[in-house]
């Protein structure tokens, strides 16, 4: 596995995402994906999974030291009350003591990020908490965010693939020392059956997924969770360390679309 490194801290390339999994699939899930060499799991309080989680991480032959292990905020736990009660209940549900990375889920209409951010330093100052992260941020709220946290912002957790741009982004953080991680990495599985990716991916006898991944941990700060609950899968997710694209191949492999991204985006979705 290998490791991207801001501000001193390291995080796996490859972690694995957990949205839309749960109770019995999720814990197998994850305990195959520790079995497998992941080091990094990702959930939230909105989930539903935590304790599907924290009992697939409890139960794996694997130190909980060794697992970077990321939660998020709920929009209803954001005000400074919200933040320490709904952290405690999710450290108990994950069965930790600490979570490596809590992240503001998504910005909140009402209740100011400087608020939530002043609980989650307090978190961090009591050790429940190793690092804190946004998710969904603009640039420019972002920006406000940093300035206002006490603990360093970590990462911006956004949706990053070949069909959606995050260079404005991505250049901030490679200014200011931040990880993107990027989340639907597979377009919500919309790059799995893509030509562009399945013939880069022939010459290299990789899969039109593991182009996407090594697309996206390729470029410098990139982190990438994709989800999946196929054992097949999760192997091939993290068999991306062996091969390098061309610059030739990441410039043709970028190709945001809205369209796409929609479309994959609602095909995710259909039960069927
Ligand atoms: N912060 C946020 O607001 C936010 C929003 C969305 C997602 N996320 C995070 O990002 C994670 C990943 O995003 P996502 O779940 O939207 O979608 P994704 O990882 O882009 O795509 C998942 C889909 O791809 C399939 N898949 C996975 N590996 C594959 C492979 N090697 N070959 C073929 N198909 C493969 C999965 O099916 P199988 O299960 O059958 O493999 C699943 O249908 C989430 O689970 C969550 O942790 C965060």
């Amino acid at each position: 596995m290998e490791h991207v490194t801001a501000q001193g801290v390291e995080v796996p390339a490859i972690g694995l995402g957990t949205w839309r999994m749960t109770g019995e699939t999720c814990r197998r899930a994850v305990g195959e994906a520790l079995e497998l060499g992941y080091r990094h799991v990702d959930t939230a309080q909105m989930y539903g999974n935590e304790r599907a989680v924290g009992a697939a991480i409890a139960a794996a032959d694997v130190d909980r030291e060794e697992v970077f292990l990321t939660t998020k905020l709920a929009l209803s736990n954001r005000t400074a009350e919200g933040v320490v009660r709904s952290t405690r209940a999710s450290l108990n549900r994950l069965r930790t003591e600490y979570v490596d990375l809590l992240l503001i889920h998504q910005p909140h209409p009402t209740v100011a990020d400087a608020e939530t951010l002043d609980a989650m330093g307090k978190l961090v100052d009591e050790g429940l908490v190793r690092h804190v992260g946004v998710s969904n941020f603009s640039v420019d709220r972002l920006q406000r965010a940093r300035e206002a946290s006490p603990a360093p912002i970590l990462t911006n957790q956004v949706q990053y693939h070949p069909f959606w741009d995050q260079t404005e982004l991505l250049d901030y953080c490679r200014i200011h020392d931040l990880v993107l991680t990027a989340y639907s990495p597979l377009a919500h599985g919309g790059a799995i059956d893509d030509d562009t990716l399945d013939a880069i991916g022939a010459r290299y006898g990789k899969s039109g997924a593991q182009v996407a991944l090594r697309w996206l941990i390729q470029q410098d700060g990139v982190v990438a969770i994709p989800k999946s609950t196929s054992r097949e899968h999760l192997r091939a997710n993290l068999a991306v360390f062996d091969f390098a694209l061309t610059d030739r191949e990441m410039d043709a492999i970028a190709r945001p679309s809205l369209v796409r991204t929609a479309e994959s985006f609602l095909r995710g979705r259909l039960p069927f």
